[in-house]
């Protein structure tokens, strides 16, 4: 592998060496020799030094550190994008296309576009993680997915050494998946396009998830002014004071988490039906294949909510998300949350799936990607 590159940067791209790997969990870890993108053009991937680099497998590529469990502390070698503008392809009377790079982090999209009053991403506000990231497990909340909002995007194929664009159709988004995180390692996400609306939509703003009318009737109490009125940067504020009062501040500080640390499960209609005759109270939604139902209620349900034993809790605000009080090592954490998804096992017989990446060799059989 040729890193001669190390003392003499090229434009475009350079190495760190002992690079502190930030992450969400606030886990102990670093990279032996990483490679970092400022630039996306295809001058770049013309670089063998580069290309070579991205085309060998143990090469991690790493984002914003929100989706990942860093097991083992220690990545020999990682791959980064720094290049984060963005900028408006074409705009007409109603909608707008943009492309974002993919080191920008989706926040700061998310605010941007909301800030001049463009609909489509303002329920994504305040999930951490890059650009880049998003679409590879199709983030979403509040009923939006990132998919739902992509024209296409630009990767580079790892295997296949080229530069491909890949429409909405062929990314396969799916709750929490796409083709990216199906075919794990193959993809570098480099910029995503986006399509997003002048207007809003008919049922503007959308409330229809428990807890944002009442977030909703705050702000009008607050503002005095009617719904309708609310504008995309309003909305993406008060899904930002809905998610704070349930998960920590991906920003700094302890305790570190990554979210729901668990899918929620979908089942079988009669599954679900000796499921209610057991439990009347369980919530239950249809989705299209099948019926969902929520990991954190589960959790709950077995009495572990609030639960910590050392450095690893249950969080007490919201039973899906593990938090890392510090102080403990990655292999403590995913001891505790295979734990957790045991006793959910025992009592319900639902195996739930873990939702981050596991980054190490004690991963283990709960993380669906090292089986
Ligand atoms: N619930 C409990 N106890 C709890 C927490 C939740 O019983 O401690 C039950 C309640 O019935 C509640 C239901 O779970 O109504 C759903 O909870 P919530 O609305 O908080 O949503 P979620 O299903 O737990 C999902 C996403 C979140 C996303 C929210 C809002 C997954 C795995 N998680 O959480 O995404 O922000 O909906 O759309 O789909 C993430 O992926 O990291 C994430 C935070």
């Amino acid at each position: 592998m040729n890193r001669s590159a190390t003392d003499s940067p090229s434009p475009g791209w350079r190495w760190r060496e002992h690079m502190p790997l930030v992450n969400t969990l606030r886990l102990p870890a670093r990279s032996g020799a990483a490679l970092i993108l400022d630039r996306l053009d295809a001058d770049v991937f013309d670089q063998p030094a580069v290309t070579d680099w991205l085309a060998e497998p143990t090469t991690r590529v790493l984002g914003g550190g929100s989706n990942v469990v860093f097991v083992q502390p220690f990545v020999e070698r990682s791959a980064h994008l720094a290049a984060d503008a963005w900028w408006l392809e074409t705009q007409t009377a109603d909608r707008v296309d943009l492309v974002a790079e993919g080191g920008m982090g989706l926040d700061r999209l998310v605010r941007e576009t909301s800030g001049r009053g463009w609909y489509g991403l303002e329920a994504l506000a305040e999930i951490p993680g890059t650009v880049a990231a998003a679409p590879m497990q199709n983030v979403g909340a509040y009923g939006v997915e990132l998919g739902d909002r992509v024209r296409w995007v630009d990767a580079w194929d790892r295997r296949e050494r080229r530069l491909r664009r890949l429409d909405r159709n062929d990314c396969d988004f799916g709750y929490r998946r796409s083709r990216f995180k199906d075919e794990a390692g193959r993809w570098l996400i480099l910029r995503v396009g986006l399509t997003l609306a002048t207007r809003p939509p008919a049922d503007w703003p959308p409330v229809d998830y428990p807890g944002l009318s009442a977030a909703l009737e705050a702000w009008q109490a607050a503002t005095g002014r009617p719904p309708v009125a609310m504008t995309p940067l309003a909305y993406a504020d008060m899904i930002t004071r809905v998610r704070l009062a349930k998960l920590p501040d991906w920003r700094g500080g302890l305790p570190g988490s990554a979210g729901s640390f668990f899918h929620n499960p979908v089942v079988s209609p009669s599954r679900a039906e000796t499921l209610a005759r057991h439990w009347p109270e369980m919530p239950q939604y249809p989705v299209s294949d099948g019926i969902k139902i929520p990991a954190g209620w589960l959790i709950e349900r077995c009495g572990l909510r609030g639960w910590r034993e050392g450095g690893v809790g249950v969080s007490a605000r919201h039973a899906l998300v593990l938090l890392h009080y510090g102080g403990a090592s990655g292999e403590g954490f995913v001891g505790f949350a295979r734990e957790v998804r045991d006793r959910v096992f025992e009592a319900f017989g639902i195996a739930l799936v873990v939702e981050p990446e596991c980054l190490g060799e004690e991963c283990g059989p709960i993380f669906p990607q090292s089986k």
